[in-house]
């Protein structure tokens, strides 16, 4: 795993046409191998930020660069990969084979490679019997792990998941995470499942109101009670001194 610096975002601004100031100074510097969390209430601008990092969107000002080069808005590029909020924005072919294909193929790469990133990626997200489905049968959770393998099959150096475990059963959540661990990559994961992201991350950015207003280690951030309430958020559960003992009186004892 490499300490290199890999990802460096410089004073980042950001509007939409009729919403002024969605992000404002954004600037931070990301190791390889690094997990942020990118945590903040509903609208802070966490979905704009991805939009920005990966190309999407282009900045009003400031600069994105990836291993020293600059992210230009609207290139296919693999070096950063997004998986969107809603995987509906992600699958839009007519199979999930052609989902998963699409980034190695638009990297040019030859049909057996390709076959190969398809089998492998499908594999890693235990859907490899949907290969191929239309995306549009598919469940909520099914879909979202689809969506997960057309990111993996880009073999991105930095993976941006944008509420990865929305829509996910609990097995599925739990397989997300056993995979994130084995994966070794610089990821950025939004999720307002702060549980989720204290097992998967080291590091957390909270973002209010288009500005980053802490950055530092996840455990830290996430167990000040004053600084969650104070951005909308609550201090996760399993970071509270507790015991299994019952507080009710009358319920049943635990064995
Ligand atoms: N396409 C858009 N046009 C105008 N405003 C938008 C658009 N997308 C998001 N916004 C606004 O930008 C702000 C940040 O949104 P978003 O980045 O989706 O936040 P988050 O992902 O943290 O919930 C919100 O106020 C939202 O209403
Ligand atoms: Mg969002």
């Amino acid at each position: 795993m490499s300490s290199q610096i890999v990802l460096k975002v410089n004073k980042l601004c950001f509007s939409y046409p009729d919403k002024k100031n969605v992000l404002t100074d954004i600037s931070f510097e990301m190791n390889g191998g690094e997990r942020i969390a990118l945590i903040g209430p509903n609208g802070s601008g966490k979905t704009t930020l991805f939009l920005l990092l990966c190309g999407i969107l282009s900045p009003a000002s400031g600069g994105i660069a990836v291993n020293g080069k600059d992210i230009k808005p609207n290139q296919f590029n693999t070096d950063i990969s997004y998986m969107f909020q809603s995987p509906d924005d992600q699958l839009f072919t007519a199979t999930v084979f052609d989902d998963v294909a699409f980034g190695p193929i638009n990297e040019g790469l030859p049909e057996g490679e390709v076959k190969d990133r398809v089998k492998s990626a499908l594999e890693r997200v235990k859907c490899h019997e949907l290969i191929d489905k239309s995306p549009h049968h598919l469940s909520g959770g099914e879909k979202r792990m689809v969506a997960l393998a057309t990111i993996l099959s880009m073999h991105p150096e930095i993976m941006l998941l944008d509420e990865p475990t929305s829509d996910l059963d609990l097995l599925n959540r739990r397989n997300i995470i056993t995979l994130f661990a084995s994966l070794q990559k610089t990821m950025i994961i939004s999720s307002h499942d702060l549980e989720f992201l204290l097992e998967t991350c080291n590091r957390a950015l909270i973002i209010d109101n288009g500005k980053i207003v802490e950055d530092g280690n996840i455990v830290d951030l996430l167990s000040d009670e004053g600084l969650m309430k104070s951005h909308h958020m609550e201090k996760p559960h399993s970071l509270y001194p507790h015991t299994h003992k019952r507080a009710i009186p009358g319920a049943p004892r635990d064995h």
